[in-house]
């Protein structure tokens, strides 16, 4: 359904960040895409929704292709139209407004009534916290809330592929879980297809079918995440310590160390 070829992105016109990315999303497929800090995740998620002009990034060469259109010379609005929503890093909610608000601005190139009523319904079946406080400003909203509001106002343009930049950043972890299980469930129950960028490797690999690694603009490993969970690499640089090594010893602390050097 995506099908990112070989893609360059350079900033201020000089400090090439994406040095030939190439990746492909199935339709109602769900992708992971890690990588550490500075690895250029983002950048990639950008080039796709066509939002780096604001960033002063440019596509430099290389192509964008959904359902086998073309669709790196669109704007920011028409990606969206054709199906493609991003649910940034950090959020983004619009925190002044109410939660019912920043649904509807998620719907902003909609012109459906109708339907924008009924995936409004769906989506507050998906998070029903959010329908307890639909006429809250989003700015009373816990974290882990603001979060389930990005993921629902996504919804609410019908997209066919959803990426999502670290949506478990700093969230506890019954939370992470939970907005993963919803994500699962939207994945299964309306066929949305998910592009997910992680930096907790682990989270990502049980939750994706296939995964891409990134290190410095370049993809260096793919594979599907049955086999990245078992490849020494992954392992080793991005899966750290076992589970089972519940007592730590001094190799695995060492371990653990050198691991968040890698992450940080
Ligand atoms: N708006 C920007 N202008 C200039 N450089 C940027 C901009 N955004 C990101 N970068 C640089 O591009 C590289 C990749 O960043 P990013 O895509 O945010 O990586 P990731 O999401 O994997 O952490 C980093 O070196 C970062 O400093
Ligand atoms: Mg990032």
């Amino acid at each position: 359904m995506l099908e990112v070829n070989n893609i360059e992105v350079v900033y201020n016109d000089v400090i090439l960040v994406l040095k030939g990315i190439s990746l492909t999303v199935p339709r109602g497929g769900v992708v992971a895409l890690l990588g550490a800090n500075g690895a250029g995740k983002t950048t990639t998620l950008r080039a796709i929704a066509q939002i780096l002009d604001s960033q002063n990034g440019d596509l430099e060469s290389g192509s964008v292709v959904f359902e086998g259109r073309p669709i790196h010379n669109l704007d920011a609005d028409a990606i969206v139209r054709l199906g493609i929503s991003l649910v940034p890093e950090g959020r983004r909610i619009l925190d002044e407004l109410t939660v019912l608000e920043n649904l509807e601005i998620g719907a902003f190139t909609r012109q459906d009534r109708e339907n924008i009523k009924k995936d409004l319904e769906l989506v507050l079946n998906y998070f029903p916290v959010l329908r307890q406080r639909l006429h809250q400003r989003s700015i009373f909203l816990s974290g882990g809330e603001q979060q389930m509001l990005a993921v629902a106002r996504s919804l609410m343009s019908r997209p066919k592929l959803m990426m999502l930049d670290e949506p478990s950043l700093g969230l506890a972890p019954l939370l992470v879980r939970s907005i993963f299980e919803i994500l699962a469930r939207i994945n299964r129950e309306q066929g949305t297809a998910i592009l997910l960028v992680e930096q907790n490797a682990r989270l990502a690999l049980r939750f994706a079918k296939y995964g891409y690694i990134m290190e410095n603009g370049k993809i260096v490993l793919d594979g599907p995440c049955k086999e990245l969970m078992e490849n020494p690499d992954v392992k080793e640089f991005y899966l750290g310590v076992t589970e089972e090594s519940a007592v730590k010893s001094y190799a695995d602390v060492k371990h653990y160390k050198r691991r968040k050097r890698w992450l940080s």
